[in-house]
C-alpha cells in the first residue's frame, strides 16, 4: 500500500484576483528630531505647534510693539509668516504714514482695539474679532492703540519692505 492518503477535499482552485493584499507592515518611527527655536518647539514631521505657555516675545518692524513668531518661516521656507503682535508701550502718537511691499497681509484683532487710516478709504477702527486683508501696497498710518491690542498678522512673504512715506 502507498503510504500516500488520497485526499478527499477538491483541488484549491487559483484565486489570485480575490487574494487580499498583504496589511502594510508598521515599522516604528523613529522619534522625530525636534527643532528648537524662539517660544517653541516644532517635531520635524506633519505637526507643528507652538504654546502660548512658552511663548517668546522679540522684537521686529515697530519698536512700540512685541512680536510672538509663531515659527511659519522656517516651516514654509520663507513663504509665510504668521505672529502674534501686542504693544510693548503704549500709544504716544500716531505712527508714520507707510505702505508695504509684498504678496498678501491679513490681521486678525484678538484683544483691544486699534484706529488706523487707510490712503482712500478714511480712519477705520479694529475692535476684537476684526479681520483685515490689506491690499499690498495701501498707504496707512496707525493713529492710536489700546495697551491690550493684540493682533495676528499673517503675510506672505516672510520678509518684506516697509516703505515710510512721511512722519
Ligand atoms: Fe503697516
Amino acid at each position: 500500500m502507498s503510504a500516500k492518503r488520497k485526499s478527499k477535499a477538491k483541488p484549491r482552485k487559483k484565486t489570485t484576483a480575490l487574494r487580499r493584499k498583504a496589511a502594510p507592515r508598521r515599522v516604528a518611527k523613529k522619534t522625530a528630531p525636534r527643532v528648537a527655536t524662539k517660544g517653541h518647539v516644532f517635531a520635524k514631521g506633519r505637526l507643528h505647534i507652538s504654546h502660548q505657555r512658552n511663548a517668546f516675545w522679540d522684537e521686529g518692524l515697530r519698536e512700540y510693539f512685541a512680536y510672538r513668531d509663531l515659527g511659519m518661516v522656517p516651516l514654509t521656507g520663507g513663504r509665510v509668516r504668521a505672529h502674534v503682535i501686542r504693544p510693548s508701550k503704549p500709544c504716544d502718537k500716531p505712527g508714520d504714514l507707510h505702505f508695504h511691499s509684498l504678496d498678501f497681509q491679513m490681521v486678525y484683532v484678538l484683544k483691544g482695539w486699534a484706529r488706523v487710516h487707510f490712503e482712500g478709504v478714511g480712519e477705520v477702527r479694529f475692535e476684537e474679532g476684526s479681520c483685515m486683508y490689506q491690499e499690498p501696497g495701501i498707504q496707512h498710518r496707525v493713529l492710536e492703540y489700546s495697551n491690550d491690542y493684540t493682533v495676528i498678522e499673517i503675510t506672505i512673504p516672510a520678509d518684506f519692505e516697509t516703505v515710510s512715506v512721511a512722519p
